[in-house]
């Protein structure tokens, strides 16, 4: 899918990195993880400076160094402008946020190092930041495009006001918007920031398609809801689980969202990947909806 008219292709499912270090691999079994996407299609790994509290991209770096032409087989997407203290950085008091444009390209050179490669294909401010005027953080993004250290640059967790005052002052147009979307949080549907989507013609990214695993949770009333819904509908899916319907239910909206799943197993990622082919009938999407809220529509 190409993301945008000035945008990178990426594959329908992206995988993301963020829980990747909670099974603690070694650099072969994230080299490996990497291969299962690519068997499975998915050629896009999401990452970002702050994962595994700073740890991540170093791992990645290791991975991918493993094998000579992997990376070119894979689109790259970072994120930076969280800085948390931690103990590489005891110097900070307070978790904050900062996309000015000098710290957007100190953290994305980092990146690169860390990541063992010269470019990535998407960079995303990873939440806007209150504090920092929107031609500042494009200057950042302008200089990193316009030097071919970033092949395209986008926003996530943006309003679709934050996202049109930084979108006027870019050299290239934003070419997504990285958001929480899944059955368990709707809210996108109605504040706007997926119709600015579908009116520029940019494909949003949706994080945590799954609510990070709380649509399975049994302690939440939705889920047992949703576990029948899922079984009602699932033999016109090819008996689809309800982990590849939430897929497909996110997928389904208009300005085509792609999920951007975080499992650690192997198996699941290639369930994901076959989501990719399942289409929801209206209805079957309109009850997921009601599942999940608990209420009819309006
Ligand atoms: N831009 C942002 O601000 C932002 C924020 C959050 C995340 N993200 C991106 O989105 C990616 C995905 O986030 P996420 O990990 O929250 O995604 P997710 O796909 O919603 O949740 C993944 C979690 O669900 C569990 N899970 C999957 N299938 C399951 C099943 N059938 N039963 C029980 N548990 C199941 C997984 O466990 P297993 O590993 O055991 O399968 C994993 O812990 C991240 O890696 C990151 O790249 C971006």
């Amino acid at each position: 899918m190409k993301l945008a008219a000035n945008g990178p292709e990426f594959s329908r499912i992206i995988y993301g990195t963020w829980r990747i270090l909670e099974t603690n691999p070694t650099p072969q079994e994230i080299n490996s993880r990497f291969n299962t996407c690519l068997d499975h299609g998915i050629t896009t790994i999401d990452t970002a400076e702050i994962y595994g509290k700073y740890l991540v991209e170093e791992s990645l770096g290791a991975a991918l160094a493993l094998s000579p032409g992997l990376r070119e087989k894979l689109e790259i997407v970072t994120k930076a402008g969280i800085y948390i203290p931690n103990a590489f950085h005891p110097d900070r008091r307070t978790a904050h946020y900062n996309a000015s444009g000098p710290r957007l390209i100190k953290s994305l050179e980092k990146s690169l190092r860390l990541m063992q490669t010269d470019y990535v294909d998407l960079f995303l401010v990873h939440r806007p930041d209150w504090l920092t005027r929107a031609d500042d953080t494009a200057s950042g993004l302008n200089e990193l495009l316009a030097n071919g250290k970033i092949r395209s640059a986008g926003v996530s967790n943006y309003s679709a006001a934050q996202y049109e005052l930084l979108n006027g002052y870019m050299d290239q147009p934003l070419v997504t918007n990285q958001i929480e979307f899944h059955l368990l949080h709707t809210e996108p549907i109605h504040n706007g920031v997926l119709q600015q989507c579908e009116r520029l013609g940019v494909l949003p990214m949706a994080w945590s398609p799954l609510a990070s695993g709380k649509i399975f949770d049994p302690a939440n009333p939705a889920s047992s809801r949703l576990a029948e819904a899922a079984t009602n509908m699932s033999s016109r899916y090819n008996n689809a689980s309800l982990e590849q319907l939430a897929y497909a239910w996110v997928a389904a909206h208009p300005s085509h969202p792609l999920p951007v799943i975080g499992t650690n197993k192997l198996e699941r990622i290639k369930s994901a990947a076959e989501s990719d082919s399942i289409v929801l009938e209206r209805e079957d999407w309109y009850a997921l909806w009601e599942a999940a809220a608990g209420r009819k529509i309006p």
